[in-house]
């Protein structure tokens, strides 16, 4: 496994930092269902395999689902935790040889330029001044022809108090990050996320975009 390792403080007031990261990840055995993300499985069912890039990759279900349909994938998170979790299911599956674990954070790790086929991130939340230098960094890392795809809650009363409300994009001012030059934005609302799936956040922002 590759490491990028930063240091970060403990900020228990928005639970979004890497310490609690890893006391969410080691105060249970599994924190996400082992499931793909639906937007995933909707985007990117019909694209041809190549590589792909996950940003926060969590347990990996999203890296394992690309894996098992032919992709090479490289999943980027800062919890160790979750990466060794991720990395027992690649290797229960018997998907190792097609995926790479990176630990470090996405605020200084620099992915290869035009080097991926699909750069996909679920439910990361930065804040609007990480997001304004991770997307174009994101968005760079897509080779022509390629997707981009950027899913996060939709915005929530409750969890903006909890986390600024900075932190949640509707899927519109992401794509307005695009070049309309050189992106064909597919996607850009509001999804329903199905039920069953995380009731406290009933629906997703997803943008969904094609490198000319
Ligand atoms: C809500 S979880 C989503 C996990 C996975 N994408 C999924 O949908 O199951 C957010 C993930 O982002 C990771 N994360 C948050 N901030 C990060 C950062 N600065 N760098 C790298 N990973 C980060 C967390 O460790 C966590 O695994």
């Amino acid at each position: 496994m590759q490491q990028h390792q930063h240091d970060h403080e403990h900020d228990p007031s928005t639970g979004h930092d890497h310490a609690s990261w890893e006391e969410r990840y080691g105060s249970a055995t599994a924190l996400w269902s082992g499931r793909v993300n639906p937007p995933l499985a909707a985007g990117a069912a019909d694209l041809t395999p190549g590589r792909a890039l996950d940003v926060g990759c969590g347990e990996g279900a999203d890296v394992l689902w690309l894996a098992g349909r032919g992709w090479r994938v490289t999943g980027l998170d800062w919890s160790e935790v979750a990466l060794a979790r991720a990395a027992e299911h690649a290797a229960a599956a018997g998907l190792t040889d097609r995926v790479e674990w990176v630990r470090g954070s996405f605020e200084d790790w620099q992915p290869p330029v035009a080097a991926y086929d699909l750069v996909t991130a679920h439910f990361l939340h930065p804040t609007a001044e990480q997001r304004a230098v991770l997307l174009p960094r994101l968005a760079a890392a897509v080779a022509p022809s390629g997707t981009l795809l950027w899913v996060g809650h939709g915005y929530h009363e409750e969890a903006a108090a909890r986390w600024g409300a900075d932190r949640f994009v509707a899927a519109a001012d992401v794509a307005a990050v695009l070049d309309p030059g050189e992106w064909e934005v597919l996607v850009a609302g509001s999804r329903p996320r199905p039920a069953g799936e995380d009731g406290h956040h009933p629906d997703d922002e997803v943008l969904r975009a094609r490198r000319r």
